[in-house]
């Protein structure tokens, strides 16, 4: 076995004379006229290798080596004549003279390309080979992207006196919403572990524990429906501290992304990041993670429409409901197509249509234009800086889904102006958010009854605490969410440290049954009766930092080994079936039809 000396990045004009052993992979194989030239890849870079045409043997030896195959190959290094320098390479200076060569492996022809032309090869063949996948030089940089960011992050929480404490993956069921996995307990028939969806109880023990500041790079796992930005498993930077209040939280947070930036990237962050109420941040951008990289605010249109003889404004109004509208600069020109796409997305909203108005050749055109008075349209001209070019799209019906709607055309409008390069977004301006003042308490009409907006053991606002009785969906929650370019990189809160109102959210707000409470969390309950200090944190979709820092569309690109939309791992085959002595140790019966490899 030839050993390799160098990395296939490393070898310089310096090196010229010396001899050297590479090893890695054969990117390419050309026949220049009886010269053989070898590009040899590995994970740092390329060298070419040039064959000598008077060694015969090693000559069919190198012709018959194929793409992908794995080979070491020693020989002299030397300066390349002035006319063969590669500039674009930094080993373009020399090349390797090859005067022994040891095929280690030989590759079949892979099935997709193996530069960035693959990008086009259907995403379940590239899943399916993903150790060729990955094998490409830009998706082993988000892997080693990815290193750089945890790197980062754990020197940060070190330097910050934080301690990484590993918490159960098999844990029991939680009320944080997300469906769970579970996994069946062979020695306790009937019982299930829950995989976490996150280790929020596990971090609040440690706190009562004396901790004091804990993370962990936590892997965490949703049985949700997949997203571009969802994973049945992914990774968080999860963290709680004791003794602080939320102004150390964000100081703590803004310092961790100004290093992350800086050590991945070398790009600095201005700190301290803009702060938002959750209300603001729907009634101007229609969702709670807004993109701040652009304008187009959402306005209020409810004094122009108030006494309107346009039945479907003024009537949204008189129900106690907004008129939301807001101007897309320059979109007049788009197209019946696209129009109908913006509408199709209200609608899947729930609105019952998509009101607009052009401003096209001096003139304004719309289907409800005839029922406007011209006060109303000079209001309007006024408020919404309507100009030539330009369309205003209206949502009227109840705040929240007014302002809904409109978010999500803001988004799809934004994207029609990049198309047409009337507008910029940039994925390396990064504009961070704080949304904060959350509502504890959302009203779920389903099951008639409040559930936690984030999770039960968010602290309410000190000055709303009386309120929890009177007026619950008034309480403001002591939660935080940082927001970077429209994606919710992570959120969390200050707890609830005292039994009582613990107690109280559990039984009086939330209603749970007092038995349910106390076999779900009558630990915790009980912890917090011996010396629970004040505590708070936040957790980070690691996944989802990483997507960004690499501007990469999906979290799938920034997972070594991610599932598909139907939660299936391609290479491996994963999630597959069980054989019935399995299924009989862990007491389950399955109510499907038998598959095959259901013997013993
Ligand atoms: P939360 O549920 O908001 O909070 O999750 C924190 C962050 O985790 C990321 N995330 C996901 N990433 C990929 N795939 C998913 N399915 C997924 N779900 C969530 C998001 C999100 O902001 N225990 C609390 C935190 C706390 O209160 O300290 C929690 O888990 O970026
Ligand atoms: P209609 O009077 O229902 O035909 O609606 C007139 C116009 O207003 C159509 O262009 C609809 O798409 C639009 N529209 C209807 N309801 C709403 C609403 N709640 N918000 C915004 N636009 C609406």
């Amino acid at each position: 076995m030839m050993k390799r000396t160098h990395h296939c990045s490393e070898l310089r004009k310096s090196d010229a004379g010396t001899t050297a052993t590479l090893a890695g992979w054969v990117d390419s194989v050309r026949d220049h006229g009886g010269i053989l030239f070898v590009d040899l890849r590995d994970r740092e870079g390329l060298t070419q290798i040039v064959l000598d045409p008077s060694n015969a043997a090693l000559e069919a030896q190198f012709s018959s080596i194929k793409p992908e195959s794995v080979i070491a190959v020693s020989g002299r290094v030397e300066e390349r004549i002035a006319d063969a320098v590669n500039t674009n390479l930094d080993t373009g200076g020399i090349e390797l003279h090859a005067s022994e060569l040891k095929v280690h492996n030989v590759s079949k022809t892979p099935p997709f390309p193996m530069d960035d032309s693959a990008d086009k090869t259907g995403e379940d063949i590239r899943m399916t080979y993903r150790y060729l996948d990955l094998r490409r030089r830009t998706n082993l940089d988000v892997l080693r992207m990815r290193h750089q960011t945890s790197q980062s992050i754990r020197n940060y929480m070190d330097e910050n006196s934080f301690i990484e404490v590993e918490t159960p993956m098999l844990f029991k069921s939680t009320p944080e919403g997300a469906r769970e996995f579970l996994v069946p307990s062979r020695m306790n028939p009937g019982s299930f572990y829950a995989l976490p969806q996150s280790p929020q109880q596990y971090k609040q023990m440690l706190m009562v524990a004396g901790v004091e500041r804990y993370y962990q790079l936590a892997r965490c796992f949703r049985d949700e429906d997949l997203r571009a930005d969802r994973q049945p498993e992914f990774t968080q930077l999860d963290i709680e501290l004791s003794f602080i209040d939320r102004e150390d939280m964000y100081q703590l947070i803004e310092g961790l992304m100004q290093r992350v930036w800086k050590d991945v990237l070398d790009v600095s962050i201005e700190a301290p990041f803009l702060r938002m109420s959750y209300f603001d941040a729907m009634n101007r951008f229609g969702v709670d993670k807004p993109d701040m990289r652009f304008e187009m605010e959402l306005q209020d249109c409810g004094k122009i429409f108030k006494e309107s003889t346009f039945k479907v404004f003024s009537g949204a109004l008189a129900s106690g409901g907004a008129v939301k509208a807001f101007t897309a600069k320059g979109l007049a020109d788009l197209t019946q197509g696209e129009l109908r796409g913006l509408e199709d997305a209200a609608k899947s909203l729930g609105a019952k249509g998509l009101a607009f108005i052009k401003s096209e050749g001096g003139e304004w055109k719309s289907p409800i234009l005839k029922f406007f008075s011209d006060e109303e349209k000079e209001a309007l001209r006024e408020q919404l800086h309507i100009e030539d070019g330009d369309i205003v799209f209206f949502a009227a019906c109840e705040w929240e889904r007014a302002c809904t709607i409109l978010g999500r055309v803001r988004l799809d409008a934004a994207q029609l102006l990049v198309k047409r390069g009337k507008l910029e977004i940039s994925p390396t301006d990064y504009k961070f958010l704080w949304v904060i003042e959350f509502p504890l308490m959302l009203m779920d009409e389903e099951q008639g009854r409040f559930v936690a907006s984030h999770h039960p053991f968010t602290a309410p606002v000190e000055a709303d605490i009386e309120l929890l009785d009177s007026d619950p969906k008034a309480v403001r929650g002591q939660h935080y969410d940082l927001v970077l370019n429209g994606v919710e990189l992570g959120g969390g809160s200050i707890r609830i440290h005292q039994p009582d109102v613990q107690k109280k959210i559990f039984e009086d707000v939330l209603k749970i049954e007092p038995d349910v409470v106390e076999s779900r969390f009558g630990y915790m309950l009980k912890s917090f009766e011996y010396g629970a200090p004040p505590h708070g944190g936040i957790a980070f979709g690691l996944d989802r930092m990483v997507a960004i820092l690499s501007q990469r569309s999906s979290i799938r690109d920034v997972i070594a080994f991610p599932k598909n939309q139907k939660g299936q791992e391609m290479m491996t085959a994963s999630p597959g079936i069980a054989t019935a002595r399995q299924l009989r140790d862990l007491h389950i019966k399955t109510s499907l039809p038998e598959k095959e490899n259901t013997d013993d």
